[in-house]
């Protein structure tokens, strides 16, 4: 067991945990985070994704302890107040949550993506998804949802 801190959607967090659990289980247990969901935990499925320091990390697959010093942004820290990411908004009212069980992970990666680009076209969109599997929709709102939200911010 050792201590740390984790610097997580912009607040430092002590833990105390073994030097070999990942960041999904730490940021689920120790900080009480639990919007990161465990699918696969294999780094298949893209449910865990968080953002270290901007880039797309599978967290079933990090160490926790690595991500010291690193600054780490799960879905709760994309809410800007008391207000939705305009991606969470749009997700919902283009339909592309049903189960919510991918859901997490696809709004991390597409911030991310519209971080880096922030006109994509459908196809940037499909290939900045495609760590972030969903059983449910389709893909076709949720790719809809990204690009409405980038036209928003282009606006
Ligand atoms: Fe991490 Fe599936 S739970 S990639
Ligand atoms: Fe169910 Fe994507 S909404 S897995």
């Amino acid at each position: 067991m050792i201590s740390y801190t984790l610097n997580v959607n912009g607040i430092d967090y002590p833990v105390a945990a073994d030097q070999g659990r990942n960041l999904l289980s730490v940021l689920r247990t120790e900080v009480g985070l639990t919007g990161t969901k465990e699918g696969c935990d294999d780094c298949e499925c893209g449910a865990c994704m968080v953002l270290l320091d901007g880039q797309p990390v599978n967290s079933c697959s990090y160490l926790a302890v690595q991500a010291q010093g690193r600054a780490v942004t799960t879905v709760e820290g994309l809410q800007q107040g008391d207000e939705m990411h305009p991606l969470q908004r749009n997700i919902l009212e283009e339909g592309g949550v049903q189960c919510g069980f991918c859901t997490p992970g696809m709004l991390v990666s597409a911030c991310a993506l519209l971080e880096r680009n922030p006109s994509p076209s459908e196809e940037d969109v499909r290939i900045g998804l495609s760590g972030n599997l969903c059983r449910c929709t389709g893909y076709a709102k949720i790719v809809k949802a990204v690009q409405r939200t980038a036209a928003e911010l282009q606006s």
